[in-house]
């Protein structure tokens, strides 16, 4: 997949397919998929450091994720999140970042809301940098937002969300996430736009979909969101797999001698 392809799988009514990937492993899994598209999410910072929020990624933390997906899957288009705050602080820090990001294996970056960074958009697509949009449930934006809630509840939320939607494929972004809206404002804007809309908690009406790798595989079984599918219960099956380890261990049927090296005087 490459840029172009977006425009044109919706054209062809072709659903497109984004997973988060932060890792060489999980890339490399990944890469054997017939999944579309990457994303080194911002949400790295929850899944793969434990923070809070999206807040305490930064640009070292995004470079060096997208550095290690690109090394396990350099053939899959792959998106980087500008973190919190790296396009609100003037053309040249936006810059320096995009600069970094591509540098370290992305092919777009994707940039939250567009209220006040407008022409820090036009400039980085200018630059010959895709930029894929994200808009409704923008993390970065959750203290502005008063928390993680459903956006575009009542008609002028919905109106400013589908307005901006259009405003961002004016300036030229090829895709767009839309987080957490209810469907029929996804199915609105997903008609009127003719780039692809990637949804996540936005119901069937987007272009494509977006989950969160480590959801998806249910990692976490302690967390169940509603717009979540499990296709698998890895947790249970990485938690069964290691007490298998622990008990042959334990009783010492792990390693045997097909798992140890020999030099043949022991034996
Ligand atoms: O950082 C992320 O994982 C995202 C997705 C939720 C779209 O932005």
């Amino acid at each position: 997949m490459q840029v172009n392809d977006f425009k044109r799988y919706k054209k062809l009514n072709k659903k497109i397919s984004m997973v988060t990937c932060y890792d060489y492993s999980m890339a490399k899994i990944l890469a054997k998929t017939e999944v579309n598209c990457l994303l080194v999410g911002d949400s790295v910072a929850m899944v793969m450091h434990g923070h809070e929020s999206t807040l305490h990624a930064d640009v070292p933390m995004m470079d060096l994720h997208t550095k290690s997906v690109n090394k396990g899957a350099s053939k899959k288009f792959i998106v980087s999140d500008m973190p919190y705050m790296s396009f609100r602080k003037g053309l040249t820090f936006a810059m320096e970042t995009v600069e970094t990001l591509t540098k370290a294996g992305a092919n777009a970056v994707k940039i939250e809301g567009i209220d006040g960074h407008e022409k820090i958009i036009r400039h980085i697509i200018e630059s010959g940098v895709p930029v894929m949009g994200h808009l409704g449930l923008t993390p970065q934006f959750v203290n502005g937002l008063g928390g993680y809630r459903v956006q575009g509840k009542n008609e002028k939320k919905a109106q400013k969300i589908a307005h901006d939607a259009k405003k961002l494929e004016d300036l030229g972004v090829f895709a767009m996430v839309l987080e957490c809206i209810p469907m029929e404002l996804s199915y609105e804007i997903s008609e009127k736009l003719t780039i692809p809309t990637i949804g996540i908690g936005a119901g069937p009406y987007t272009d494509g979909q977006v989950l969160v790798i480590q959801d998806l595989l249910g990692m976490y079984d302690d967390l169940k969101l509603k717009f979540v599918k499990n296709y698998v219960n890895s947790s249970k099956l990485f938690s069964e797999a290691v007490n298998l380890y622990d008990l042959d261990v334990k009783n010492g049927s792990f390693p045997t001698v097909n798992e140890s090296f020999q030099v043949g005087y022991l034996t």
